[in-house]
């Protein structure tokens, strides 16, 4: 049995992304192995948003380079943004690498490794002109930890149209592009019968979702993400929770608002990037909504979820950010109350409008301010995840704790990890339950237990079924 090893930089498309290549090269007799040393094949699968994800690459393949010498059959290649940023081209400055393939192209990766392995370096990195979404069947377990899988990605949209100033997935991933809702919804219900209990659905801007045959028109045309929710909760009831990543603040309509207090399978937890607090540099970032605009939007989605919770992206020392701007991010913070933030120093990029912009924050500057930001932060999850104590939790359960034997751990309703001790013998994992909270931790919660899987409420495990890429 030949071995591969896919290593992922970067976002949860490229989690979902790396699955999607060990399946294509599953078909093509390679086992997945989490050791270099002993990999036939070594895939990268790269991440260009930010320099340091470039850096990453480079470093990466530093330390690969003894292995090469030493099995000079070992075969490597560079998937996803990298790829699709520099193209073919790329082969001529990284000598150790084999093939390459953008993210459109994974279909290609078995055929294109197989030419490899008997000479020559090849490339793959052209975008769909017809979107091809993969999709699979449940797996049984994790073929490396060997723990079945409660939770999965499914997508229902690539590519970005917003052209955010600063940023290069446009570029990488190209236009956006929409995949149909009965093929969503066939994946979900074929995940769910196989004992997948939470999905997550991915898209750049996975809110704009509208049904690929809607002509689309007027910028503000309504998406109709709301109305796919609601389909997926009504066609496959037995899904346990429903999450979605990354949505755009432009398309928190009063529909989805409405769809979050309506639906219990929608957790009471959002991640919704911000980018800035200050309405100067939103203009900038060409971002379309201002800083009151999404303060109200959020309030709504609190008032028709009471207890809902926000995390968010922010990017520190975009060109002209001054000190004021920033004031301006950290009052949001207070203002929302975010109790996680996803906090980068800009980093320019190429193929971005805001190249022609001057990079003028100075490094030690934004580095004091995405220290400040996270303190901020800090004070909010600190107050939030002790205000839980006492309270009850839904908490599904992913597997064993790292943190002791017979413990198991899970996230809660709105996505904060807790801990619980089990009973011996039982396995709760893909178990959802009433949970006391007891104690909070640093950045997690504990508790007990106030129920057992039981008959009524079984816990599923997946069966083996053969794997289909489209
Ligand atoms: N510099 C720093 N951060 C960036 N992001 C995107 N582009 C850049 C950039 N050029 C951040 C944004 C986005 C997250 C995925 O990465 O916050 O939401
Ligand atoms: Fe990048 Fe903006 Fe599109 Fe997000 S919405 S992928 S930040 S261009």
């Amino acid at each position: 049995m030949k071995r591969v090893l896919v290593h992922t930089f970067g976002c949860q498309m490229n989690a979902h992304d790396s699955r999607r290549i060990e399946e294509a090269l599953s078909a093509d007799g390679y086992e997945p192995t989490d050791l270099a040393e002993h990999a036939d094949l070594i895939v990268l699968n790269t991440c260009s948003v930010r320099e340091k994800a470039e850096h990453k690459l480079v470093s990466a393949l530093g330390k690969l380079r003894p292995l090469k010498s030493d099995r000079p059959e070992l075969r490597i290649v560079v998937a996803g943004c990298m790829a699709s940023e520099h193209g073919p081209k790329l082969l001529d400055r990284l000598d150790l690498v084999d093939v390459m393939v953008g993210p459109d192209n994974i279909p290609e990766l078995a055929g294109l490794v197989r030419k490899a392995q008997a000479g020559g370096r090849y490339a793959a990195t052209a975008l769909d002109e017809e979107p091809r979404f993969l999709t699979a069947e449940p797996r049984a377990q994790h073929p490396i930890t060997g723990r079945p899988e409660t939770s999965a990605y499914v997508t229902v949209m690539k590519g970005c149209d917003e052209r955010c100033s600063y940023c290069i997935v446009p570029h990488t991933r190209g236009a956006e592009k929409y995949r149909p809702a009965h093929d969503i919804v066939r994946e979900i219900a074929s995940l769910v019968s196989g004992g997948v209990r939470e999905i997550t659905l991915l898209g750049q801007t996975v809110n704009s979702w509208h049904e690929p045959t809607r002509v689309t028109g007027a910028d503000d045309e309504e998406s109709q993400f709301p109305e796919l929710l609601r389909r997926i909760a009504a066609e496959v009831p037995g899904l346990a929770r429903l999450r979605y990543t990354s949505p755009h603040p432009r398309h928190l309509t009063l529909a989805l608002i409405a769809a979050h207090a309506e639906l219990p399978m929608l957790p009471a937890h959002v991640h919704m990037p911000v980018q800035s607090g200050s309405d100067r540099v939103l203009k900038r970032m060409i971002r379309r909504y201002r800083r009151d605009e999404y303060i109200e939007r959020t309030n709504a989605l609190k008032a028709g979820r009471p207890g809902l919770t926000l995390a968010t992206d922010i990017i520190v020392g975009f060109p002209g950010e001054t000190e004021d701007d920033f004031q301006q991010t950290l009052s949001l913070v207070d203002a929302v109350q975010f109790i996680t933030v996803f906090g980068f120093k800009y980093s320019p990029r190429p193929h971005t409008p805001a190249l022609k912009l001057e990079d003028d924050v100075p490094e030690t500057v934004k580095s004091e301010r995405l220290e400040r930001l996270f303190t901020a932060v800090d004070v909010h999850q600190r107050r939030h995840l002790d205000a839980l104590i006492g309270a009850r939790a839904h908490v599904l359960f992913e597997g064993p704790s790292k943190s002791g034997a017979g413990k198991f751990q899970g996230r809660s309703e709105r996505h904060e990890i807790v801990h619980v001790d089990a009973p011996d013998g039982v396995d709760l994992t893909g178990a959802l339950l009433p949970v006391e909270i007891t104690q909070a931790n640093k950045r997690s919660l504990a508790g007990r237990l106030l129920d057992l899987p039981t008959a009524q409420q079984p816990v599923k495990r997946p069966m083996r079924l053969p794997v289909v890429t489209v």
